[in-house]
């Protein structure tokens, strides 16, 4: 399920830019969309999932135009949205939420339905848990009843919202590798602004700022962005002042400071390679040099 934006705009009222004029194209897979908070990810999300309509552009789904009432329609049939904050009902056990949700989505065969929640509390890991209310739940369980109803019609195309905010440590790792799972054969579109969430997950990715496309591509031409910008300072003197400091770890009786900078800041720098985290900063950097406000 590919996905087109073309010159896609949305501006909320009181004149908020939420989106300045997308073009991008998502291929078949697991891709990330990343950027910080007010970026416009939800923005549009919801415009792909055709809860809000955009101001102006294109959106093509699998060579469908979600403008159109045929095209909303086909796309609506194959698609499967984790929104930022599910609302799910507490006192409902995670089984019978799920046969809500499908009641809603239109699977009307009782046997059908069970079925299929059967399978899906199966991917999801949730079978022992099925029949607790979803009141004594953890986030990351919360989480994964919230992939098992966006799975319900079995989508070709999962669009998931921040879903790893919050998460403890064990429970991200777990969500993040089920989302890889899920992306075999068909479309999984992360929203994240943690980029270990896109390192761990994604071979490529759009980076949103402030409403526009900043970068999109392969995780590695985002790493080579940081190319021989990266130096590691060990000092017991001063932090270095020239670049940007992105982490500080004492060692012995110095600190090893990891550095961003375009040159070396400081005469005993060592050059470092860069990970992503490196290129998502200095492409950050670099544009706010260009587009400071
Ligand atoms: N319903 C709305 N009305 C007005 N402004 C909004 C609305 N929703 C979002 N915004 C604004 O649009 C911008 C993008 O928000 P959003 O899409 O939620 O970004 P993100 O999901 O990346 O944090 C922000 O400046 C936000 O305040
Ligand atoms: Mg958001």
């Amino acid at each position: 399920m590919r996905i087109e934006l073309t010159d896609l705009t949305k501006t909320y009222k009181g004149n908020v830019h939420a989106l300045r004029g997308l073009n991008l194209d998502i291929p078949t897979g697991m891709y990330g969309l990343l950027g910080s908070n007010g970026a416009g990810k939800t923005t549009l999300m919801r415009i792909l999932v055709g809860l809000i309509k955009p101001t102006s552009g294109t959106v093509r789904i699998g060579g469908h135009d979600i403008a159109s009432g045929e095209g909303k329609l086909a796309v609506q049939r194959t698609l499967g949205y984790l929104p930022q904050n599910l609302g799910v009902y507490p006192d409902l056990t995670a089984r019978r939420f799920l046969d809500y949700i499908a009641l809603l989505k239109g699977l009307d065969s009782r046997t059908e339905r069970r079925r299929r929640i059967n399978e899906l509390l199966e991917v999801v890991a949730l079978t022992e848990e099925a029949d607790r209310k979803l009141k004594g739940f953890s986030g990351g369980m919360v989480q994964r009843v919230g992939i098992a109803q966006a799975l319900l019609t079995d989508p070709r195309l999962l669009v998931v919202d921040e879903p790893t905010t919050g998460l403890d440590p064990e429970e991200r790792i777990r969500f993040r590798n089920l989302l890889s799972q899920l992306a075999g054969d068909r479309t999984v579109l992360l929203s994240t602004h943690i980029v270990d969430d896109v390192a761990q997950t994604c071979r490529s990715l759009a980076v949103l700022a402030k409403g526009r496309l900043v970068f999109h591509g392969d995780v590695g031409a985002l790493v080579s962005r940081a190319a021989h910008q990266v130096w590691t300072v060990t000092t017991s003197g001063p932090a270095p002042t020239w670049g940007r400091v992105v982490s500080a770890l004492p060692e012995g009786t110095g600190v090893r400071y990891r550095v961003i900078a375009a040159s070396p800041p400081d005469p005993t720098a060592r050059p470092t390679d860069p990970g992503l985290e490196d290129g998502y900063l200095a492409l950050m950097e670099s544009d706010r040099l260009t587009h400071p406000v």
